[in-house]
């Protein structure tokens, strides 16, 4: 019994080593910190596509931002000061999508432009109550070394700058699967 206990042990421990081989072999992680400042600064990143009431700014907030629509081109950087070296942009649009509370809607393109990876896409997609500590998107797809992949990214706000002409830094944390 302790001997067909002790096989058994041995073979899960296998089994378990080959399949942490092979999912880590398909597996990439990646890191970058997204700057976005949007509304009316200087250089804004992130621009609201539908009117805007500037001066009715806390209404639109108690009514959950619901209905605003967001283009954004956001730089991506391998630190979390915006100086810091580039990872690559993020473009595409989000939007505040709950009645119940501010809930944002994304759905972008990462360019990588660094790295192994340098001119290889991710696309990410999801909604998250921005109320979330971490939030979660899924990866869609991609391009280059990430064609057919998917996976999560995990969003976390580092820096708020706000709360109107915000500017804001979030860390990402990609965990893409390979085709
Ligand atoms: C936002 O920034 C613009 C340009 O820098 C400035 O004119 C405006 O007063 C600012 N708005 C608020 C509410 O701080
Ligand atoms: C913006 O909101 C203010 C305050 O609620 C209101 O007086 C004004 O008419 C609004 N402007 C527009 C263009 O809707
Ligand atoms: C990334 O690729 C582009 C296009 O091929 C090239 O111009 C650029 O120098 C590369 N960047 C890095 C950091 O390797």
């Amino acid at each position: 019994m302790q001997l067909l206990t002790a096989k058994l042990m041995a073979f899960l421990m296998f089994t378990s080593c080959v399949l942490q081989d092979v999912v880590s072999a398909q597996l990439v992680q990646l890191h970058w910190y997204m700057h976005d400042t949007p509304f009316n600064g200087p250089s804004p990143s992130s621009i609201p596509v539908t009117a805007f009431n500037a001066s009715d700014f806390q209404n639109e907030v108690n009514n959950f931002l619901f209905g605003q629509i967001y283009v954004f081109d956001d730089p991506l950087t391998q630190d979390s000061s915006l100086t810091s070296a580039s990872f690559g942009r993020s473009q595409g649009t989000y939007s505040f999508v709950s009645r119940e509370e501010i809930v944002g809607y994304v759905s972008y393109t990462v360019t990588i432009q660094t790295g192994v990876h340098n001119g290889s896409t991710l696309n990410i997609q999801g909604a998250a109550p921005s109320s979330a500590p971490l939030k979660k998107y899924a990866i869609v797809g991609g391009t280059g070394d990430f064609i057919l992949a998917r996976g999560i990214v995990t969003e976390e706000l580092v820096n708020l700058f706000g709360p109107f002409n915000a500017s804001a830094t979030l860390s990402h944390h990609a965990s893409v699967f390979l085709h």
